[in-house]
């Protein structure tokens, strides 16, 4: 091919890796997971937090897990490995302690993600989608985060690290691979990727509450409104949609 070549931007999309079998599921993991299903009036609409125990027990959806949430639920393990290859979240290969992720989708590539990103990838020596050589920590590029009014925006264990620049980064590179306190710019104090799965697969750790809910660019636009008395026009059908009715407008 001449000329360009397309290039992914999603190292981790393919298929599971099934040449590594090593795992750490134990009989309480799938007690956990039998748990986790049993939270649903359908079992099988709990697999996405289930693949998230996974991660933290293997630090990736391993074979073995694919397997454990396939019995549990009594679905085959293709129609676990299809949901698990169709979301960025689940990792085919493992993470670092620490999953750093820069967004470029636009408005953080205007206000300088790609930058960001050839910093971090750089002072790290890896490329998005490796792990360093001890394992602190993984790199990912990230798509939109719904963070943009905090462009560009980081994520750390998927936590928002917001108006990043390469001195910020590099500080906070500095303080994971040290294992300094970090905490999210408006969430919790970082614990681990692994840790962080867990949570996600609906086992809180407490910390959910740490740090403000909505920063202040966020918040503006509200208090602006509240200021100048804007409201948002009444919807026309609201009514004939309480009653039940098929909306006429
Ligand atoms: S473009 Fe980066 S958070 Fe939206």
């Amino acid at each position: 091919m001449s000329g360009h070549e397309f290039q992914s931007f999603f190292p981790e999309s393919g298929s599971i890796d099934h040449t590594d079998t090593s795992t750490a599921i134990t009989e309480t993991t799938l007690t956990e997971l039998r748990q986790i299903a049993a939270r649903y009036p359908h079992k099988r609409s709990a697999l996405l937090p289930m693949l998230h125990l996974v991660q933290s027990v293997d630090g990736r959806v391993s074979p073995a897990g694919i397997q454990a949430c396939a019995e549990v639920l009594e679905i085959t393990a293709a129609q676990v490995s299809g949901v698990a290859t169709f979301y960025t979240m689940y990792r085919r290969r493992p993470a670092g302690k620490h999953h750093v992720g820069v967004c470029t989708t636009a408005l953080c590539a205007v206000m300088g993600g790609d930058y960001l990103l050839e910093t971090v990838s750089q002072k790290l020596g890896i490329e998005p989608g490796e792990v360093t050589p001890d394992g602190t920590i993984s790199l990912e590029r990230l798509e939109c985060n719904a963070a943009c009014d905090f462009a560009p925006v980081m994520m750390v264990n998927w936590e928002f690290m917001d108006n990043m620049t390469p001195d910020k980064a590099d500080q906070l590179l500095d303080d994971l691979a040290s294992g300094r306190v970090v905490k999210s710019t408006r969430g919790a104090t970082l614990t681990s990727w692994r840790e962080a799965e867990r949570v996600l697969a609906g086992f809180p750790d407490g910390r959910a509450d740490e740090g403000p809910g909505a920063g202040e660019a966020s918040l503006l636009g509200l208090r602006v409104a509240a200021e100048r008395g804007w409201k948002a026009p009444e919807a026309p059908h609201t009514e004939a949609i309480s009653d039940g009715k098929e909306a006429t407008q």
